[in-house]
């Protein structure tokens, strides 16, 4: 599809009624809409409960909260929203919805182009797929696209299996699998930093870089997610995907050019190559907390345990910090530390690259020995990048100095970059699947995760709850680096400085 081409698709939007669609996915439309992206395009909101379109419509503009300088064509927008009330296992409900879905194609010329979305619990996706096969749904002159939301399977046979079940109603390149995290602007940015700087591609290797460290944390806690939670926990929550998606993207050898192809089949390259752990090398190279009560800017919050529909001796990990390897000519040696945790510090999503010592320090004589050298990537809530130097101190002739330079990627363009639902939501209708997950790469990270969850389950945690709500984590998690000789870099230390 053309650069300035707009797309044209009927959105079929599976939970409708729920949390992700009015907090994320109609204010991701408007927006797209309110910036002439959107031209010809209609959504059929599906739902067990009944509504009314009206009833729908009047949700829709309600969670788009607009102030009234912003409220521009709101009508307009919401009438092309409908409403089929829906009972995922029977064919004749797919029936009213494939006849209303082809009056909506005719009324509105949508080409036949249809976008099956769902934002839904994750047992029914085999089931919807395969209706939507065997009901005449995706017999379509235009293109049918599968855009579906994390969980993709609890492990790697689950995994398998409900792909295949997918797979029988929709090819590979038409299943887009959604990470949130790659529709982040500076999680895109890491492969510009990296392959568009003759600065550092030559630096990104086991020669100059000593250590990388990944960090995002939450302050939220569990909230009403304890059922799933429950039988996720942080490992499959968050680093089966968002966490070793970045690590992909930092490790990865460069492209040959920027197809979707192409940078995934170096994504896949970096999974294949993480070293897998067994047995006890599992509770060497990994650490798992859950929380205790304690403070949040100052107000108090329970325990984990204490929270809605968590068993009060939940053994379920709401921290994970761990050492990855990567056994490849590039990064042979290097520690990727990554850590993610619920109810720690600062809500902060940050990379640091540490890169090597100088040969020989010339200013230990000042007692004061060099920094590293750190290359910061700051995903969220600041974005930008910052490089930190030694520099000389003023006036002093032997002393240095940290330096920052900093780039803070507002003060660039003025305005808040686009959520990143807005991001993959348009390249979805435009047919670009590169910030999408692609099941070789889903297959290869439960693979990894399958062997840590598989030791942690068969040995219950004696010390949970090990850590306070509101610190950076349990202390094994800086124990984990000290028998490298290395720290975490506080995030909160690090932040971007508006120029
Ligand atoms: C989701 C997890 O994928 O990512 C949540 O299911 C987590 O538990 C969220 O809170 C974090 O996303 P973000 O964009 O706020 O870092």
């Amino acid at each position: 599809m053309k650069q300035n081409e707009k797309p044209t698709a009927l959105i079929m939007l599976f939970g409708a009624t729920g949390d992700l669609a009015k907090r994320k996915l109609f204010p991701s439309l408007y927006n797209l809409y309110k910036k002439g992206k959107l031209e010809r395009f209609a959504v059929i909101g599906v739902a067990r409960r009944p509504l009314t379109n009206e009833e729908f419509q009047k949700s829709v503009a309600d969670s788009l909260q607009v102030s009234s300088d912003s409220s521009e064509n709101l009508d307009d927008f919401t009438s092309r929203f409908y409403y089929h009330s829906h009972d995922v296992t029977d064919s004749s409900s797919y029936q009213v919805l494939k006849n209303m879905a082809g009056e909506l194609d005719q009324h509105y010329s949508l080409e036949g182009n249809r976008i099956f979305y769902l934002a839904m619990a994750p047992e029914f996706f085999g089931t919807i797929a395969e209706h939507l096969k065997h009901d005449g749904l995706t017999d379509v002159p235009g293109f049918k696209r599968l855009v579906i939301e994390k969980p993709f399977g609890h492990d790697l046979e689950s995994a398998k299996e409900l792909n295949s079940r997918i797979r029988t109603a929709f090819n590979e390149d038409e299943v887009y699998r959604i990470d949130h995290y790659l529709g982040k602007e500076m999680v895109q940015n890491i492969e510009v930093i990296r392959f568009a700087n003759a600065i550092f591609e030559p630096l990104w290797n086991n020669r100059f870089i000593s250590n990388i460290q990944v960090t995002s944390s939450e302050t939220l806690g569990v909230e009403e997610r304890g059922r799933y939670y429950e039988k996720s926990g942080a490992l499959r929550d968050m680093v089966q995907n968002h966490m070793l998606q970045m690590v992909a993207l930092l490790a990865m050898e460069p492209p040959i050019r920027l197809t979707t192809d192409e940078i995934r089949s170096e994504k896949v390259k970096v999974l294949r190559a993480l070293r897998p752990l067994e047995g006890q090398e599992v509770n060497n190279a990994f650490v798992r907390g859950q929380y205790g009560a304690g403070q949040i800017n100052s107000t108090p919050v329970p325990a984990y345990r204490q929270e809605q529909m968590v068993d009060e001796n939940s053994n379920t990990e709401t921290f994970v910090a761990g050492k990855l390897l990567i056994d490849n000519f590039r990064w042979a040696g290097v520690p990727i530390y990554i850590r993610t945790g619920k109810r720690m510090k600062a809500k902060s999503t940050k990379i640091v690259i540490q890169f090597q010592d100088v040969p020989m320090n010339l200013y230990y004589q000042t007692e004061q020995t060099l920094n590293p050298n750190l290359l910061v990537i700051h995903i969220q809530p600041e974005e930008g990048i910052t490089l930190h130097l030694n520099a000389k101190k003023s006036g002093k002739n032997t002393e240095a100095t940290q330096v920052k330079l900093n780039f803070a990627n507002k003060d660039i363009d003025g305005i808040n970059t686009p959520e990143a639902y807005e991001k993959l939501l348009y390249d979805c209708m435009r047919g670009d699947a590169t910030n999408f997950t692609h099941w070789d790469e889903v297959a290869l990270s439960w693979n990894f995760v399958d062997k840590i969850s598989d030791v942690w389950e068969s040995t219950k945690e004696q010390n949970f709850p090990n850590y306070e709500s509101g610190s950076m984590g349990p202390d094994a998690a800086d124990e984990l680096l000290a028998k490298d000789g290395f720290f975490w870099w506080p995030v909160t230390d690090l932040e971007v400085e508006n120029c």
